[in-house]
C-alpha cells in the first residue's frame, strides 16, 4: 500500500508553537475530515459530484436542490438516502476526537462545519455550528413536527409526518436554499469576538462564507492554517499549509501539543 503523505514536520512544529500561545480558535471543517472515516467527498477525486448526471438525467446538485424537492421530492429523498447510507457504516475518526479534546483545552473553541453527518457532536464537541444542517434531524414540511433519527434504516423513503401525514425532510440546506438562521446568528455572534487562530480542514472552500473567516483572520494578522492534501482558494492565504490527511495531521498536532 502506498504510504499516506504526512505534513511537513517543520510546519507542524510551527502550528503547535503558535497554538500554544492562543486562547481562542475557530476550526472550519468539510467533507475531507469525514473522508478519513471512509465517507465520499463532494468534489475532487471520487467526489459525489464528479459524474455528469444522476439516473434521473439531472446533475446531483439539481437533484439535491430545494427546487427539485418542491417538485419531485422523491428524487431528492433518494439521493439524501444514498448519502445517509454511506454514513451508516462509518464513525467519527481521530480528527473529530482531537477537535473535541481541543474544545476542553482552549478558552474559546468553535467548529464551523459544512458536514451533515453529525460526527463532531458524536465525538463530543459541544460548540459546533452545523451551517448546512444535520441529516438526522427531520422536520415536517407542513406542520411543526420535528424528530431525530439514528439512521434511515427503518425509514420509508420518503417518510411521512406522524402528526399530519405530510412529507418529512431532513433539516439540511439543499442547493438554492438559505442557510439556517440560528446557525448564522451563532456564527455572527462568535465572529464578533475575533479568534486568535483559524484552522480550515478538509474543505474545498467553495462557499464565500467558508472563505471569509479565513480571509478576515489573515487580514487582521491572526494565525491561519489549512489542512488539506490539495490546493484550494485559501491555500495561498494561510500562514501554514499542511498538505496531508486531516485525522493523522490533527493527531500529530495534538500529540506534540501535549509534550513539552
Ligand atoms: N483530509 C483532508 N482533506 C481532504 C481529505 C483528507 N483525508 N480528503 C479529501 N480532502 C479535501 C479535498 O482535497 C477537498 O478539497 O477535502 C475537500 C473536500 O471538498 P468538498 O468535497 O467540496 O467538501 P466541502 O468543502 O465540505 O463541500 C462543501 O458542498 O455540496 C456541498 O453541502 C455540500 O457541505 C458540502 C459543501
Amino acid at each position: 500500500m502506498k504510504p499516506r503523505p504526512t505534513a511537513d514536520p517543520d510546519s507542524i512544529r510551527s502550528v503547535v508553537s503558535e497554538l500554544r500561545n492562543v486562547n481562542s480558535v475557530l476550526v472550519i471543517t468539510g467533507a475531507g475530515l469525514s473522508a478519513d472515516s471512509g465517507l465520499p467527498t463532494y468534489r475532487g477525486i471520487g467526489g459525489l459530484y464528479d459524474d455528469e448526471s444522476t439516473e434521473e438525467g439531472m446533475s446531483i446538485e439539481k437533484a439535491l436542490s430545494g427546487s427539485t424537492f418542491q417538485t419531485t421530492p422523491e428524487i431528492t429523498w433518494k439521493h439524501l438516502g444514498q448519502i445517509e447510507h454511506s454514513c451508516r457504516e462509518a464513525q467519527f475518526n481521530r480528527g473529530h476526537q482531537v477537535l473535541a479534546l481541543m474544545e476542553q483545552h482552549f478558552e474559546r473553541f468553535w467548529i464551523l462545519t459544512q458536514n451533515i453527518d453529525g460526527f463532531h457532536t458524536a465525538a463530543g464537541s459541544k460548540n459546533v455550528i452545523e451551517i448546512h444542517g444535520n441529516l438526522y434531524q427531520l422536520a415536517c414540511t407542513a406542520c411543526d413536527f420535528k424528530t431525530a433519527v439514528d439512521d434511515y434504516a427503518n425509514l420509508a423513503i420518503p417518510p411521512l409526518c406522524h402528526a399530519c401525514g405530510c412529507m418529512l425532510r431532513p433539516q439540511v440546506v439543499l442547493f438554492d436554499e438559505q442557510l439556517p438562521e440560528p446557525a448564522l446568528n451563532t456564527l455572527y455572534m462568535e465572529m464578533r469576538n475575533s479568534f486568535e487562530a483559524v484552522i480550515t480542514i478538509g474543505t474545498s472552500s467553495y462557499f464565500p462564507y467558508i472563505v471569509q473567516p479565513v480571509r478576515m483572520a489573515q487580514q487582521t494578522g491572526r494565525f491561519t492554517v489549512e489542512i488539506n492534501p490539495d490546493q484550494t482558494p485559501v491555500s495561498k492565504l494561510v500562514d501554514e499549509k499542511l498538505s496531508a490527511p486531516a485525522a493523522a495531521t490533527l493527531d500529530e498536532i495534538w500529540r506534540q501539543m501535549n509534550h513539552s
